[in-house]
């Protein structure tokens, strides 16, 4: 190597000067490409911070600024004697990690997944079914949500709380929290829990994925609404179970009719069955847990929108009928209050609750703790019931107008289902007619949001019928609105 090597010795670097990245920034980056891929080699030797300073056309501290960074990297070294060198730990074998094969650098990056990774990533193609529709049917009215008194809670919550809150937080949850949910299920659902019970976590979505990996095993079968909610079955599949379709029809899920006789597991919307709105009657309740206990399985009871009942006090749940532990319920606070919340609940056996909340910690934790006190603290000072009266009373007006306005423009071939709770309505199609035609042509940024049922069925017969969301509808809007659904599908069953 000559003894004093010309700037050159490196291969020519770019710098923009209009950039808003600092100079040395730049040559820094630079360096570091030059050396990546392989033009300059371990060993080689660096121009002089002089010589490239003047070669560059810089500041000669703008040149040391990153040859410090460098070293302080590991990408040079200073030898006695010779100057500045690219270091010789970067040897082509170290190299070949970050560079890779030409194939490898020209797609950009490693796009492989592991089995489990391609498979949890295929799950996610089933909402392809939904592409081009609205995703808004059943979310809740944002602007009737009272941000003013959330904002006020929650900057009285950074005060209130303890610092040491504000660390790393318990897996389970806020333990006030666990309070104000445990007595809200006594009230509203007929449930004897104890918080002890309770893990908080974010939503419905996490609760599934959370009970799949800690309560069953791949191959596992799990016995599933058809149709049904497809955000629970994407995450069973993703965890590598088999889904059983089982018939719903309105009295729920019926388990007497499922073509296999025992499973690990069901999963369940007893309240309101997801997407037909179905209660589930006490006979096949019961026949459920007998199931249940003649092999040995859990029932995941997903409650998520019990509250909406519009026809009285919501129904027990299925849990409050339980005395075997078996059955996991879950809950979120998605469609009472706002989904970008995502604050969830499992309520499970105490000792099991431990455990869960114990796996959940490697995933992320701990739900955030300033949403939990705000939370408990709009569920203690009686907001949360006041909240939830008002958004039932606005809910049951907009359904009551969307039903008068399908009965009074509709031309009677239109079968309606009107569950009494939740937040949609179910206009049945006419044979022949596509219902995921009709949702896409519908569009989706009207005042109703429109989904296809075909969507979330499993098995033929496929029912063709339409999810009518109401919530985010004003009064005025829902009679043009619904002439307008009813000339799409009039006009797409030409
Ligand atoms: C059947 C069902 N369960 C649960 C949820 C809520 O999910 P999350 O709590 O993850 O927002 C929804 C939302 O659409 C749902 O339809």
């Amino acid at each position: 190597m000559p003894k004093s090597a010309p700037a050159s010795s490196l291969p020519p670097l770019q710098l923009d000067r209009a950039s808003a990245t600092p100079l040395s920034r730049q040559l820094h980056a630079e360096i570091v490409r030059v050396i990546l891929d392989g033009r300059a080699r371990a060993g080689v030797r660096l121009p002089s911070t002089r010589n490239l300073s003047a070669e560059l056309g810089i500041a000669r501290n703008t040149v040391n600024s990153a040859y410090d960074q460098l070293a302080a990297e590991g990408y040079i070294e200073s030898r006695v004697g010779s100057g500045t060198c690219v270091a010789s730990s970067l040897q082509g074998q170290a190299l070949r990690a970050v560079t890779g094969d030409a194939q490898q650098r020209d797609a950009g990056t490693r796009r492989h997944l592991s089995q489990r990774g391609a498979r949890a990533y295929a799950a996610t193609s089933l909402a392809d079914a939904f592409e081009g529709t609205d995703p808004r049917v059943g979310h809740p009215d944002l602007d009737a949500f009272p941000f003013a008194t959330w904002k006020r809670l929650l900057s009285r919550q950074i005060d209130a709380l303890a610092r040491s809150r504000f660390g790393y937080t318990a897996a389970r949850g806020y333990e006030p929290l666990h309070e104000a949910i445990v007595q809200h299920l006594a009230r509203t659902r007929g449930m004897s829990a104890i918080g002890e019970q309770v893990i908080v976590v974010s939503g419905t979505q996490q609760a599934l994925d959370l009970c799949a990996r800690a309560l069953l095993d791949p191959r596992d079968r799990i016995l599933f609404e058809d149709p049904g909610y497809i955000g629970a079955r994407m995450a069973f599949v993703a965890n590598g179970l088999t889904l059983s379709p089982v018939p719903v029809d309105d009295a729920g899920m019926d388990v007497a009719r499922s073509p296999v006789r025992t499973a690990r597991a069901a999963y369940v919307t007893p309240a309101h069955q997801y997407p037909l709105g179905s209660q589930m009657s006490l006979a096949r309740r019961l026949a459920l847990l007998e199931w249940a206990r003649s092999c040995d399985a859990w029932i995941f009871e997903d409650d998520y929108d019990g509250e909406y009942r519009y026809a009285g006090e919501p129904l027990s749940s299925l849990a409050s009928l339980d005395a075997s532990g078996r059955v996991i319920y879950i809950g979120s606070f998605s469609k009472v209050l706002f989904p970008a919340l995502r604050l969830g609940f499992i309520v499970a056996p105490a000792e099991l609750a431990r455990r869960i909340a114990s796996i959940r910690g490697f995933v992320d934790r701990a739900s955030p703790m300033l949403e939990q006190a705000t939370l408990a603290a709009f569920m203690e000072q009686g907001y949360f019931a006041q909240h939830l009266r008002r958004m039932r009373a606005l809910y049951a007006e907009r359904r009551a107008l969307l039903l008068a306005a399908l009965r009074e423009h509709g031309d009677g071939s239109l079968d309606v289902l009107a569950p009494e709770t939740g937040t949609i309505v179910v206009v049945r199609l006419p044979d022949g007619v596509d219902d995921t035609a009709v949702a896409k042509a519908f569009g989706n940024e009207g005042p109703l949001a429109v989904l296809p049922m075909s969507g979330y069925c499993m098995r033929p017969p496929i029912r063709a019928a339409l999810l009518v969301g109401f919530t985010q509808a004003r009064p005025r809007d829902i009679v043009p609105a619904t002439k307008a659904l009813l000339s799409t599908i009039a006009r797409l069953r030409r």
